[in-house]
């Protein structure tokens, strides 16, 4: 499908409707997100909607807020979402926001802030970050960026924080705790009020992340769900982040960091002003950007209003309800905890999860695969409501083919204890060449291809402290 002569610079251009018809081809092995068979990456409502989006983004597409005095339309509709977004999560005066690029960049922005904040009082002090085992790992990507140490909490049986645990691990270098409303991968919200005391007590900065939560907790508490506080009502929150461009079904590139107080959020700020090129100010990670983000995001917010994300939430809310009543028909899967919203994990005892999930990509269904213990990963999204009926029917048949696989834990088991033993028999080279060659088995190329028999294999890499390397190897 793919034509090997187009990856050389051409020296001659070609036609514009030959190369538009090659850039949809290409799209033409991912996965089947507009058929609303991926479980993760997309959230969709439905097509209506996302080419209203499109529309609007595409009329920004161009611009740049890099420097927003010279967009200054970009700038108030940036400000307008703020705005709204604010009183969603019960921002109180003297509070403010910054519209990002993303999840990342909203946490890296709070992350510095609180690090800034710390380095001001300990200047000779490793500033800390305590936060729960599930927390996203973007809060360790910016430890790693910002020169940080982290503290990892463990969670409890229900996979949620506690407030507890988090408050020995506080040592006289911490700058911040973090809670998830609710965390990815078991879609638990923390319990923010009892983080949120200890956080108060000690004067130390809380930071939520509501990045996958923000824009489905409180409409579906406006669906008369039950769901409870995560934001700025909550006393010890000082920062939240809410994308935009996930339940808030906004183009990519979309997301809202608040500060409960202005002094706080400058600190993330940087300023240079010896630079040839003029003076220079920066509110965020990235540069220059798309203006299509802001303005799609804009346009849906004014488009659905409180109402539009009430009734899309509680679509969602109703296929989670369709697919977990469903799932009552196969005792050998269970969901781990008790998740609040609209995303939850599947795991079980008997069957390879792992198999499972190979059955049902074979079938066009995209499922996040999770460890620790092996689990599947369900993001529901308003779109999943008309397709819940048919993945129950799909999971009967790829839950028979999976039963028929017993062999498949003697394989694994065979295969961890192979690695474990070459780990030991062989040169630290040789090991390193094939570790490259189980690269291989990362689904690189096909979002169809098996990945059971790499699952199986991590457990020994990470023993043996090749996990990493694996990973880093297949990102080279
Ligand atoms: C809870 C949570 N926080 C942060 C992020 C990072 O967001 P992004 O991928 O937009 O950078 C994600 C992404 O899924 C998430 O689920």
């Amino acid at each position: 499908m793919f034509n090997k002569k187009s990856s050389l610079f051409p020296k001659k251009g070609r036609p514009q409707e030959k190369v538009l018809r090659e850039l949809k081809e290409r799209g033409s092995e991912d996965i089947r997100w507009q058929e609303g068979r991926s479980f993760a990456y997309i959230y969709q409502a439905d097509k209506q909607l996302d080419n209203f989006v499109r529309q609007a983004y595409l009329h920004y597409m161009k611009e740049n807020p890099v420097n927003p005095g010279a967009f200054p339309g970009l700038k108030q509709m940036a400000r307008e979402v703020v705005n709204m977004a604010g009183q969603l999560f019960h921002l109180p005066k003297g509070g403010s926001g910054t519209f990002t690029s993303g999840g990342s960049e909203s946490i890296f922005l709070a992350v510095l802030a609180a690090r800034n904040r710390f380095q001001k009082i300990k200047p000779e002090k490793q500033a800390e970050i305590v936060l729960p085992s599930t927390a996203h790992p973007s809060f360790h990507k910016a430890a790693h960026y910002f020169g940080m140490k982290i503290r990892i909490s463990p969670v409890n049986r229900s996979f949620q924080a506690s407030a507890q645990a988090m408050q020995a691990l506080i040592t006289e270098n911490t700058a911040l705790l973090v809670a998830s409303a609710p965390s990815f991968p078991h879609g638990m919200v923390d319990p923010i009020a009892e983080i949120g005391q200890v956080a108060a007590q000690h004067h130390i900065p809380l930071h939520v992340d509501a990045c996958v939560g923000g824009f489905v907790l409180p409409f579906l508490k406006r669906g008369g769900v039950q769901v409870p506080d995560f934001d700025f009502a909550v006393e010890g929150v000082s920062s939240l982040s809410a994308d935009l461009h996930k339940y808030g079904y906004a183009a990519k590139g979309a997301s809202l960091v608040f500060f409960r107080e202005t002094a706080l959020r400058r600190k993330s700020f940087f300023a240079f002003t010896d630079w040839p090129g003029g003076l220079y100010g920066s509110t965020h990670i990235t540069g220059s950007r798309s203006g299509g983000a802001i303005a799609a995001a804009w346009a849906l917010m004014q488009h659905l209003g409180l109402e539009g994300y009430t009734r899309l939430a509680m679509q969602a809310w109703e296929a989670r309800q369709k697919i977990l009543s469903g799932l009552a028909k196969f005792p050998e899967l269970y969901v781990l905890g008790q998740p609040q919203l609209t995303l939850f994990a599947l795991a079980s005892d008997q069957i390879d999860m792992y198999e499972l999930a190979d059955e049902l990509s074979a079938m066009g269904w995209y499922i996040e695969r999770q460890q620790a213990p092996p689990s599947l990963h369900f993001n529901i999204t308003a779109t999943h409501k008309k397709v819940a009926a048919n993945f129950l029917q799909d999971l009967e048949k790829a839950l028979e083919k999976t039963r028929k696989k017993n062999g498949s834990s003697f394989r694994q088991t065979l295969s961890e204890r192979l690695l474990t033993g070459l780990h030991w028999l062989l040169p630290e080279k040789l090991f390193a060449k094939l570790r490259h060659q189980l690269v291989g088995l990362l689904p690189e190329n096909s979002p169809q291809k098996p990945s059971a028999p790499l699952y199986g294999m991590t457990e020994p890499l990470k023993k043996t402290g090749n996990l990493e390397e694996l990973i880093k190897d297949f990102l080279e």
